[in-house]
Formats: C-alpha cells, sequence, structure tokens
C-alpha cells in the first residue's frame, strides 16, 4: 500500500510540538507493517538546510501563482517530498509565525499551497508514483480532500487526523477563489462563520476523521470541547476513529540516550541519579532529596500553566521542587519567573525550545506534571514513562487513556503509572501534587510505579497497525 502523508511539521526537520514527532515517527512504523508512505511537506529555509541530498522531481510553473518545486530527499528513515517555493516558505520566523510572533498574513495561501500540491500528487502527478491513499494532519493540510473534491478529481480515499481541534484555520471568505476553488465549495464545506475554516472543509471531506486518543474522539463531541466544530463532527460520527499516538522508542530510550547523563534501565534505576544531579546544577537547585517536578510545554492556557503559576509556592511549602522548560504567552512565562525569583534554589526555569534538555528532565525529574485543560493525546507523559519519570496528569483526553492512576486498587495490582487528577484548579493540582510527594517517600511504592511505567508498551507497534486496518477500511470501500 502506499500512502502520501501530508504535514506542516515533521521531527527531526521542523517542531513546534507533538505533530511533529507523530508525522516523523509513523510512517516508520507503518514501513514495518508494509506500507511505504511518503511524507509532504513545506521547504522551509530550516528544513532545505538540514538535507544533504535532495532530487528535484518536477515543476509547478503556477502553483496559486507562485512557482514551487518538488524535491525528494531521504532523511532519519522517511521518505520525503519536499515543496520548495521560496516565495511562501523561505523565511525568518517559524513554520506559522514570523519573528513579529504573529500569524503570516498569507498562511491561507503557504498552506493551501500545500495542500494543492497534496493533492496533484494524489492525483498520480509523479511518475511511477502514485498514492492509494491520503492521510492530511491538522488544518495546514485540511484541504487535500477539499482540492480532490471540488478540482481535481478522480479522489482517493483520504484520513483527516485531527491533532487539536483549538487550530482551525480561519480566513476570509475571499481566499475560496483565490484557491482556485469553486463557490459552491464555500456553501458546503469551507463556510465558518461567513469565513472560511480550513479544518471544516477537511472534515466534511476526508473519508474518516480521526484523532490521536480515544478519549479526545468521545470529547470534540461535545460543545466543551468540539470547540464550535462540534456539529460538524457529529455528522461525520460514523467516520470518526480515536487512534492514540506512539513514541518513537529509538529517539526516547533511556539506555542509548545521548542527551542524558547517565543512561539506565528499569533493573538499574539507581543511575538516574547521575541524570537528577546534572539536572539540579542545570537549574541551580539544591541538591536534596526532595522530589523533582518537571515541566516540558508550550506555556499556553491550554496545558494549564496559569494553575501550575498558582500552584508553585504551594508545591515547594508542600515539599517540591520544580524545573519548566518551555515558552509560550508572555504573561504565563512572566508570572512563572516571578515563581522562580520568590523560590531561588527550589525553582527553575528556563525559557525556550531544547530538545537535548528535554530529555535530560525525563532521565534526572522524579515527575512530569501535565495540569491540561484539554489534550488530544500529549505525548511527554508517555515519555515520562519511558524515562521512569512518574506523570501527574490531568485526567483528560489522551492523558485519560494513557495513565493508570495510583489508586488503591491500581497499587495492589501493582498496575498503577502515575497520577491523575480531575479539576485543573488550584486546588486540584496542589492536592495530586501532595499525592505525589507522599508516594515518592515511600519508595517502594514509587519504584513499582516507575518500572510499572518503564514496561508499559509506548511504542507505535500497537498504534501503527490501527491505522493500517483504518486504512485498508477505507479502500475497500474505495
Ligand atoms: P503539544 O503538541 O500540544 O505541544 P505534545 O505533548 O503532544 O503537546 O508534544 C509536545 C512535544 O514538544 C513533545 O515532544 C515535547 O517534548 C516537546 N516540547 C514542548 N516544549 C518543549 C521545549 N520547550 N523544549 C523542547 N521540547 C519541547
Ligand atoms: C497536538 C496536541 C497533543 C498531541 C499532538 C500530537 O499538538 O495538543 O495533545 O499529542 O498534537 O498528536
Amino acid at each position: 500500500m502506499k500512502v502520501l502523508s501530508v504535514a506542516s511539521e515533521v521531527y527531526p526537520l521542523i517542531k513546534t510540538g507533538g505533530l511533529a514527532d507523530v508525522a516523523g515517527a509513523l510512517p516508520i512504523s507503518l514501513d514495518k507493517l508494509k506500507v511505504e508512505t511518503r511524507t509532504l511537506l513545506p521547504g522551509y529555509s530550516r528544513v532545505l538546510a538540514a538535507l544533504d541530498r535532495v532530487e528535484p522531481v518536477l515543476d509547478f510553473a503556477d502553483l496559486l501563482g507562485e512557482q514551487a518545486r518538488l524535491l525528494s530527499a531521504r532523511h532519519a528513515g522517511l521518505d520525503l517530498l519536499v515543496l520548495e517555493c521560496p516565495a511562501l516558505y523561505e523565511r525568518d520566523g517559524g513554520p506559522y509565525l514570523g519573528p513579529d510572533g504573529k500569524d503570516y498574513p498569507d498562511n491561507w495561501k503557504r498552506f493551501g499551497a500545500l495542500s494543492l500540491a497534496g493533492a496533484r500528487i494524489a492525483q498520480g502527478l509523479i511518475p511511477g508514483w502514485k498514492p492509494d491513499l491520503v492521510h492530511v494532519h491538522d488544518w495546514q493540510a485540511a484541504l487535500v480532500p477539499v482540492f480532490m473534491r471540488y478540482a481535481l478529481e478522480p479522489e482517493i480515499p483520504s484520513l483527516i487526523t485531527i491533532h487539536n481541534i483549538a487550530f482551525q484555520g480561519h480566513f476570509g471568505p475571499d481566499v475560496v477563489a483565490a484557491l482556485g476553488l469553486p463557490p459552491h465549495a464555500f456553501g458546503e464545506a469551507l463556510e465558518y462563520y461567513g469565513g472560511t475554516s480550513f479544518l471544516k472543509g477537511g472534515l466534511v471531506t476526508a473519508h474518516a476523521l480521526s484523532t490521536v486518543s480515544p478519549s479526545y474522539a468521545e470529547e470534540i463531541l461535545t460543545p466543551e470541547f468540539g470547540m464550535g466544530l462540534e456539529g460538524v463532527i457529529a455528522s461525520r460520527a460514523d467516520a470518526l476513529y480515536g487512534i492514540v499516538n506512539g513514541i518513537d522508542t529509538d529517539v526516547w530510550n533511556p539506555a542509548t540516550d545521548k542527551d542524558i547523563a547517565g543512561t539506565y534501565a528499569p533493573a538499574t534505576l539507581k543511575k538516574r541519579a547521575a541524570n537528577r544531579l546534572k539536572l539540579q546544577e542545570h537549574f541551580g537547585l539544591e541538591q536534596d532529596g526532595r522530589p523533582i517536578f518537571s515541566i516540558i510545554s508550550r506555556l499556553t492556557w491550554q496545558k494549564g500553566m496559569d494553575v501550575l503559576a498558582e500552584v508553585a509556592d504551594d508545591l515547594v511549602a508542600d515539599g517540591g521542587s520544580l524545573v519548566i522548560l518551555g515558552s509560550g504567552d508572555a504573561e504565563l512565562e512572566t508570572a512563572l519567573q516571578a515563581a522562580v525569583s520568590r523560590h531561588p534554589g527550589r525553582i527553575g526555569m528556563q525559557i525556550g525550545y531544547n530538545e537535548p534538555l528535554s530529555h535530560l528532565m525525563q532521565a534526572g525529574a522524579d515527575a512530569i506534571v501535565i495540569p491540561s485543560r484539554f489534550e488530544p493525546c500529549g505525548l511527554t507523559q508517555l515519555y515520562g514513562l519511558r524515562y521512569g519519570c512518574v506523570p501527574v496528569v490531568a485526567r483528560t483526553g489522551g492523558l485519560n487513556d494513557t495513565i493508570i492512576d495510583a489508586n488503591e486498587a491500581a497499587l495492589g495490582g501493582a498496575a498503577a503509572t502515575g497520577i491523575q487528577f480531575t479539576s485543573v484548579s488550584r486546588q486540584g493540582l496542589r492536592q495530586a501534587l501532595r499525592r505525589a510527594i507522599r508516594l515518592f517517600h515511600d519508595t517502594k511504592t514509587w519504584q513499582q510505579i516507575q518500572k510499572q511505567g518503564m514496561k508499559t508498551d509506548v511504542s507505535w507497534s500497537l498504534s501503527a497497525r490501527r491505522y493500517v486496518d483504518l486504512y485498508n477500511r477505507l479502500l475497500e470501500k474505495g
């Protein structure tokens, strides 16, 4: 089976969040199941700079009015198709935001062009390689099935995966004509409160919809989590699937990780101490036996970082330490920075994005805290499981599906892998952290939780199979 995957970020080339991890790891597991995936992504400057050998595949003389070229490359086990279009992608700044921190005003065109290129490839534009199915990720690739339906028949089966319904790709109504789509595509698929929603277009036209955990698949049917698209999703409920993410267990392996101070395995948990010490040094923490809680996150409301800022003083008073790596909303950065100033030696923070440090934190901290208000899947709790860094998580979305709470029954059956709490509030988080601190000081129980987490299968093997089953179902339907 041949699959074209279309995504706006792909690890290790370009990453702002978990989407990149998924787009970078799933194809490698699919390959083992005889699914040949090629991944289409934009040729951002950073991507072009990281590739050492590219081969031109074909030219687009006019891709939404721009000249573009499709390049093929192999990188980190991935078979890539890179859409080179200097006018759209080679810029200072990130994949979505300019250096001023604002969305690029032509994002509709940047990701419209990506989707149009994807739809053309689906039609068989590349000599000798026609995909059987297209798998697109999030709003940035959501127009692939729209173009196939309205502009570029024949259609081939398509799956759209929602990684985060909070991001929908909203633009004015006028972009529909500028994208070369017929006016009826607006009313039938793209229209959202008078404007254009890329994500809605994808949800209406794709043959199947999936999201990244079974719990989130149910949640997005409700107004609380559906973010205005719950009705659209309900109308497609018979084609909606929840498949939990896995992780790349080669990149995230404490026994071989080159970014940590000392490698270890479940039988040699004591060796985590070297990482703990390095972490304390890095963040200027006192070298004591307090449990170290870590945060590796976008600093946003979704992630509950305002609640974390509220609870920081309590955490220190209750006997914990805290290390934070992240960036995001300026207000939240300031609030957390203030907590650091109040508690030198107990709370440390690094603003920014730092992949190697994130590995050291999983290897050296005792617990990872994820107080998200909603979480489609979440990956850092899965890395935490793998590294014996016990997840303390809000009971929502994928956090609900991947962590087994250390309640009496689970502890009795040696099944617990972390701590879950329900209310994302100062009170709720404080109680959860207190519970973690108590358990931490019961060394035998804590180690049992760590080991159980490390034994949990967080690889892609099960979920990749689920995707293959879904692909097969779509191909049978035709
Ligand atoms: P989301 O995609 O919503 O941000 P996920 O938990 O799915 O959340 O994925 C986040 C990914 O980004 C993880 O791989 C995590 O380790 C990484 N990450 C988040 N913030 C940082 C940071 N500041 N430095 C390094 N890695 C980070
Ligand atoms: C999104 C979600 C996150 C998920 C990731 C990968 O960014 O916020 O929960 O893990 O996508 O699917």
